[in-house]
């Protein structure tokens, strides 16, 4: 093999240098050769989670808008960008990892917006995308289900990419529209949908909050107004906005429209 030219080792040193500067990163992004997080505890992270459901997403985004909503060092915004997307916009709430998706998105020379907002001013953007990405966030959240109400209400247009760490029972079961007062049973059932609240800590995180089973998942995703069409990776799902955008809030409300 030949050796580099000098110039491009200049280049990784600058990259490498940079990526240093640029704190702890969650997110492992191949910057030209320099990975971002060589030593993440989940492997060659959001990289091989994102190869197990790459293929469930359109390979051509022309002309589709893109809004990524805890885009961290913003992985997903470039992979969406590369597939053609006109325009992406990143946002996080936490400036330290904004930083680190300008300097990717420079090294990588992708015209990629990112703006510090949390999810829950969403509202503000006054604009719907073709493409959601809320990906790794449910679980931080003390507010869950306001936040996917307020994607729906305010920013989804047709596709939700969503995923969240689950815990409790993969399993669906059935579940009736109605139950008795005295039937308490489902709540003995592991398949009902339930949601864990974390007041202290879990994975050492502070910022964990409420993790749901596979089947409160879904109820939630249903609930917001999304209909969930495919389910490529155990923790993610494809889902698009349900037409009319009902949400199950409107039917509890009004029970016999
Ligand atoms: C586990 S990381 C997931 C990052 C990325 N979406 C992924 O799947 O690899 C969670 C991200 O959500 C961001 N986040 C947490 N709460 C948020 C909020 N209320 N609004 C916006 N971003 C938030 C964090 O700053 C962090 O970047």
């Amino acid at each position: 093999m030949n050796p580099p030219a000098a110039e491009s080792v200049m280049e990784r040193e600058e990259i490498q240098r940079r990526v240093d500067e640029l704190g702890d990163w969650f997110q492992n992004i191949d910057l030209h050769g320099v990975p971002s997080a060589p030593n993440h505890f989940l492997g060659d992270y959001p990289a091989e989670k994102w190869r197990r459901f790459a293929h469930a997403i359109p390979a051509d985004l022309r002309g589709k808008s893109v809004l990524d909503i805890g885009c961290n060092a913003g992985f997903y915004s470039l992979e969406m960008k590369s597939r053609g997307a006109h325009r992406v916009l990143g946002i996080d709430f936490d400036p330290a990892y904004l930083a680190q998706a300008r300097f990717a998105a420079e090294v990588l020379g992708m015209e990629i917006e990112f703006r510090q907002l949390s999810v829950y001013d969403v509202p503000q953007l006054g604009e719907k995308f073709d493409v959601v990405i809320f990906m790794g966030v449910l679980y931080h959240l003390r507010h869950p289900l306001l936040a996917l109400d307020l994607i729906r209400e305010h920013v989804a247009r047709d596709l939700l990419i969503f995923q969240s760490m689950q815990r409790g029972s993969n399993e669906i079961g059935p579940v009736a529209d109605d139950y008795d007062f005295w039937q308490t049973g489902i709540f003995e059932r592991a398949d009902f949908p339930q949601m864990y609240f974390i007041e202290k800590r879990y994975a050492h995180d502070p910022t964990n909050w409420w993790i749901p089973n596979r089947a409160c998942v879904e109820a939630m995703l249903r609930s917001a107004g999304f209909a969930i069409i495919d389910h490529p990776e155990e923790e993610v799902f494809i889902c698009q906005v349900k037409a009319g955008g009902e949400t199950t809030l409107a039917a509890k409300e009004h029970p016999d429209d």
